[in-house]
């Protein structure tokens, strides 16, 4: 059973990905749906990583003690960060490049020579990126946990 302070960070964080998910898609109602809402995610995520990973720092380097209460709001920052991730990236796979996974690597099938050819290399660079940045996000989701760190240990 979640602990109550515990519940009411998770409240809060979920209504606030969703009022930021919810301008973000607003902001650019004139494109299509699946770039207003992969890029929604995308940019929810990229917010909700910078936050997590602000928040430490500033509680160091500050004295406000606003800032340490919320060192605890970093775990679920980080959760819905790789969430919003997650659902970024099967936008990605299935509204643009149909599961095809040769698309996502940056080729195109050319129907005159029968085969795949590279046609974007910047597309496939930023997927690898990506993927590299999920697999991580999945890392510490996975150990961001209070199992996890009681088996594995907390720095001292
Ligand atoms: C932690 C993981 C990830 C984060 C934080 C993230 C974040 C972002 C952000 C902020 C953008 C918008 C960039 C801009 O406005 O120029 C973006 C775009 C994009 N991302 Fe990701 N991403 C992640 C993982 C992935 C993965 C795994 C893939 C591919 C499988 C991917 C594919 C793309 C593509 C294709 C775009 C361009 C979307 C468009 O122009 O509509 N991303 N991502």
């Amino acid at each position: 059973m979640m602990k109550k302070p515990a519940l009411l960070r998770h409240v809060l964080i979920i209504g606030t990905s969703v009022l930021t998910g919810y301008l973000l898609l607003a902001s650019r109602a004139e494109w299509s749906e699946m770039h207003r809402y992969n890029r929604a995610l995308g940019d929810l995520s990229l917010l909700l990583i910078v936050a997590a990973m602000a928040i430490g720092p500033l509680a160091r380097l500050s004295s406000a003690p606003f800032l340490r209460k919320l060192m605890p709001y970093r775990r679920e920052l980080g959760i819905y960060a790789v969430l919003a991730a997650t659902v970024h990236t099967i936008i990605i796979l299935i509204g643009w490049v149909e599961l095809d996974f040769a698309r996502l690597f940056g080729f195109e099938f050319h129907p005159q020579l029968q085969r795949y050819v590279m046609l974007r290399h910047g597309f496939a660079l930023a997927n690898v990126v990506g993927i590299a940045a999920l697999l991580y996000g999945f890392v510490l989701a996975g150990t961001s946990n209070n199992f996890s760190q009681r088996v594995l240990g907390t720095s001292v």
